[in-house]
């Protein structure tokens, strides 16, 4: 049926794996070339057959274990790290041989630690991220030779690798000192903040596809809403005083439009949730306390124009999805003209986008690794060269074992 909204269904599968998935990719299977050239070539050339990720073989009490104690971890918003692993275990893309390896993949689950209700907590990240960096440059020589800037790494939780889910906290944390050189591969996506490394890869949160596959309705089902929303407009547990939650954005949804006939917006959370996306012209996609949430992928994937309100946010895979093209961006101080701002966007601009959102051809191949190839002068130390990391920075309590 929808091809492009299966794409996009495997991209929120796959999440982070899928950045290493073009469909084509996949069926050639792998050639031996090397990439070389600008991005905008790579893209045609089709680069993520020729890409080469080594996956270190770690105890499973940094992976495997952590799953088989909660098998919830497999389905909340930070998944993308699981299957990032299982995707490169039986990937074309995988070599057994370190030596050839342009990226080396390192499988922690550092965001599989729920509280009894389900909510991922980053607490013990740091530690084990930390514990399983020294344990892959004690017994391979590869990390030691970049400091680990030929190493990805999967950090899925809201403020990525500053591992706290409340942004003042991250801010003082900052990024863990040891990823300091290496490629972040994250949710988190906010310009100009300290949880935001250059060169990161920006990836979807994790929806479950087949949960979004079985609430598929008749794809000429009208849409008979006009703007559907169903979340928290303040979350007074986490902000009593309202200053902090969604820059005060979704409040100010709720308090313009709660009476307004065009709005349908609420916190309650009904089970044809993904059935009314797809009923839906307009689905708002606020900022919460990260600048986005699988919402955004949920309304793409059901074809129903994402009403981005974040400001300063990094889309993923923004150099291969149109989002310009298929949502509309609301900066947060423009949340009170909202309902001008939709109903004045002419009909074929709407029609636009829904065909957009449905088009077959729009392939995706999301190769942001692939992209950043080959490596520069700078990724390997030569003798001589200063050290950058410090192994001993960082809370004392990031330092023990795991
Ligand atoms: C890499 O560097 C660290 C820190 O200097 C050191 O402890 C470790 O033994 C080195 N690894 C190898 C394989 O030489
Ligand atoms: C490494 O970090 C520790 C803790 O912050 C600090 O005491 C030490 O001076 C640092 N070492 C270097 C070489 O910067």
């Amino acid at each position: 049926m929808r091809q492009w909204v299966l794409a996009v269904a495997i991209l929120a599968a796959a999440s982070a794996a899928a950045l290493l998935l073009g469909a084509e990719a996949q069926q050639q299977g792998h050639q031996t070339e090397r990439i070389s050239g600008s991005a905008g070539d790579v893209l045609e050339d089709n680069p993520v057959g020729r890409l080469k990720v080594y996956v270190y073989d770690l105890p499973s009490k940094y992976n495997k274990k952590l799953l088989k104690k909660d098998p919830r971890c497999l389905s909340h918003m930070f998944a993308a790290e699981i299957f990032m692993h299982r995707f490169l275990l039986s990937s074309a893309v995988r070599t057994f041989n370190p030596e050839e390896a342009d990226w080396f993949y390192t499988p922690v689950y550092t965001t599989c630690d729920l509280t009894p209700s389900g909510l991922p907590l980053p607490f013990k990240s740091p530690r084990m991220m930390r514990s399983a960096i020294e344990l892959v440059a004690t017994n391979w020589p590869y990390w030691n030779r970049s400091e680990g800037a030929d190493h990805f790494f999967v950090t899925p939780h809201d403020f990525g690798a500053c591992f706290h889910y409340q942004e003042e906290k991250a801010i003082g944390r900052g990024i863990l000192p040891l990823l300091q050189r290496a490629t972040l591969v994250q949710t988190f996506g906010q310009k100009n903040h300290v949880c935001l490394k250059d060169g990161s890869i920006t990836i979807p949160p994790f929806a479950p596809p087949q949960k979004m596959q079985a609430h598929l309705i008749p794809a000429d089902t009208p849409r008979s809403i006009f703007v559907y929303f169903r979340g928290l407009f303040y979350d007074t547990s986490n902000d009593p005083e309202g200053g902090y939650y969604a820059r005060g954005a979704r409040a100010s949804v709720w308090e313009n439009f709660k009476n307004n006939p065009l709005f349908d917006i609420s916190t309650d959370h009904p089970a044809t949730y993904y059935e009314d996306m797809q009923r839906s012209v307009f689905c708002l996609c606020p900022l919460g306390w990260a600048p986005w949430s699988p919402r955004l992928v949920e309304a793409v994937v059901f074809g129903c124009i994402p009403v981005i309100v974040a400001d300063d946010i990094v889309l993923p895979f923004a150099d291969a999805i149109p989002w310009e093209d298929i949502g509309v961006f609301v900066a947060e101080e423009d949340v009170p003209r909202l309902d001008t701002i939709l109903t004045s966007i002419p009909t074929d601009v709407v029609l636009r986008k829904q065909r957009l959102l449905a088009n077959p051809s729009m392939k995706q191949i999301l190769n942001g690794l692939a992209r950043k190839l080959p490596h520069g002068d700078g990724v390997f130390l030569k003798p001589g060269d200063e050290r950058v990391l410090n192994w001993t920075a960082g809370p004392p309590g990031d330092l023990k074992p795991w």
